[in-house]
C-alpha cells in the first residue's frame, strides 16, 4: 500500500520506546510486501528465560509494543485489526494484520502528541508525589483485563512487608539473577541497545556504589551476598519505597491463555500512556508476580485474581531516564 512501508518505519521509530521487562525488547515486526501484512512476533533471542514465569511479561511486553505501533499508525491513517496466531514452536509470529486506510485520513497533531507523549513516558523508581490519584476513572480505562487499583491507606503496610520479604528473590534465584545481571550495563558511557544502566535504576550513582554493585551483586558472588545480607539490605529498600505507594495497578488476563496476556500488556499500553497524559507514572514490581508463593500472597493481600502485572503508581516528582533502545531495521523486517 502507498506510503504504508515508510508510516510503519515511522510508528516503529518510536513504538521501540514501549516499555519490557529488563528493557529486553523482545518484538520484532515483519510487514509482507506481497500479502500486505504486518506480524508482531518474538525475537526468540531476545526473550528472558530466567524463570517460567518471564513468559507472562514477555506476552505482556508485545502487547504494550503493540498497542503503541498501532495508535501511532492510526494517527497516520492506518488501521490494524490484529487477529491471534499464536506463539507454537518454531513459530515467532504472535498475532497479524491486514492494512486498511482510515477514511478520515492521517491526524499530524495528534501523531505529535502521541509521540511526544511515549517519549516522555518512562519507568519511575522514585518516590511520587504524595497527590491524589482519581483511580475509579483510571479502572473504567481497561476493558479487556482485570484492572484492580489501590491506595496506601489501605494496603501499603502489607504491601511493604511482602516486598521486604519476597524482594531478596530477584538477587538469589540463581537462574533469574544470572539472566537479570547480563541486562545490567556497568559502563556508562558505552553504546548498548537493551538493558539499563545503573543510572536508569538508581539515578546518579557513585563510582564506589558502581564497583560495589558490579562486584558485589556478581553472580559468582551470591553465597557471600547472602552471608552479608546485601540482597535483604536491598529487598528492605524496595520495601519501603513500595510501601510508600501512593497507589498500586494489579492487572490480570481475563483468562489463562498467551492470547489474554498480550491483551492485558496490549491495556497496560493504553492504561501507561493515559496515566503518563495526567502525569502520572508506573513503577512495575514484578519480583511479586514472577514466584508463585509471592504471587499467592499478593492476590490474598489484594483479594484480586493473581496478578501478571503490578505496579506502584502516582504523580510524578522527578521523571526518568531514557533507557536503551534497539534500531528500527532491528526490529523490522520487510519480506
Ligand atoms: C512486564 C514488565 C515488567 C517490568 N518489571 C519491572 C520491575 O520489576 N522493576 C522495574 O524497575 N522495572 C520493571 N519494568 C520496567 C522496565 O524495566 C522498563 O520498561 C525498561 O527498563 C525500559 O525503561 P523505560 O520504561 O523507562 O523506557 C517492567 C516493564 C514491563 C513491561
Amino acid at each position: 500500500m502507498d506510503g504504508f512501508y515508510e508510516a510503519l518505519e515511522r510508528a516503529i521509530e518510536t513504538a521501540r520506546l514501549a516499555p519490557s521487562s529488563h528493557n529486553c525488547q523482545p518484538w520484532r515486526v515483519d510487514y509482507s510486501l506481497l500479502s500486505q501484512e504486518v506480524c508482531v512476533g518474538f525475537d526468540s533471542h531476545r526473550v528472558l528465560r530466567g524463570l517460567d514465569s518471564l513468559e507472562r511479561e514477555m506476552f505482556i511486553s508485545a502487547g504494550v509494543f503493540t498497542h503503541f505501533l498501532t495508535a501511532l499508525l492510526a494517527c497516520q491513517g492506518y488501521q490494524l485489526n490484529w487477529q491471534w496466531q499464536g506463539e507454537q514452536e518454531g513459530r515467532r509470529v504472535l498475532a497479524t494484520s491486514a492494512i486498511t486506510k482510515l477514511s478520515k485520513g492521517a491526524d499530524v497533531d495528534e501523531y505529535h502528541a502521541l509521540s511526544q507523549r511515549i517519549r516522555e513516558r518512562h519507568t519511575i523508581r522514585s518516590a511520587f508525589k504524595p497527590e491524589a490519584v482519581d483511580i475509579d476513572s483510571l479502572e473504567t480505562i481497561v476493558q479487556h483485563a482485570s484492572c484492580h487499583f489501590f491506595s496506601a491507606d489501605h494496603v501499603g503496610t502489607n504491601l511493604g512487608n511482602l516486598t521486604k520479604q519476597y524482594a531478596a528473590l530477584d538477587f538469589t534465584n540463581k537462574s533469574a539473577w544470572e539472566e537479570t545481571y547480563n541486562y545490567i550495563r556497568f559502563d556508562e558511557d558505552e553504546f548498548a541497545e537493551d538493558g539499563f544502566y545503573l543510572r536508569n535504576l538508581f539515578g546518579p550513582v557513585s563510582k564506589p556504589f558502581r564497583l560495589l554493585f558490579r562486584y558485589g551483586f556478581h553472580p559468582t558472588m551470591m553465597p557471600i551476598n547472602k552471608r552479608l545480607g546485601l540482597a535483604k539490605k536491598m529487598a528492605v529498600g524496595l520495601g519501603e519505597l513500595v510501601e510508600s505507594g501512593p497507589y498500586y495497578l494489579a492487572l490480570s488476563p481475563k483468562e489463562n491463555s498467551q492470547e489474554a496476556l498480550f491483551e492485558c500488556g496490549y491495556e497496560l499500553g493504553v492504561l501507561w500512556l493515559h496515566m503518563q497524559k495526567q502525569g502520572i507514572g508506573l513503577h512495575p514490581i514484578s519480583v511479586l508476580v514472577q514466584h508463585e508463593t509471592a504471587r499467592k500472597a499478593l492476590a490474598q493481600s489484594l483479594q484480586c485474581p493473581p496478578p501478571a502485572f503490578f505496579a506502584r503508581l502516582g504523580h510524578i516528582d522527578q521523571s526518568g531516564v531514557d533507557a536503551p533502545r534497539r534500531s528500527v531495521e532491528s526490529i523490522l523486517n520487510c519480506v
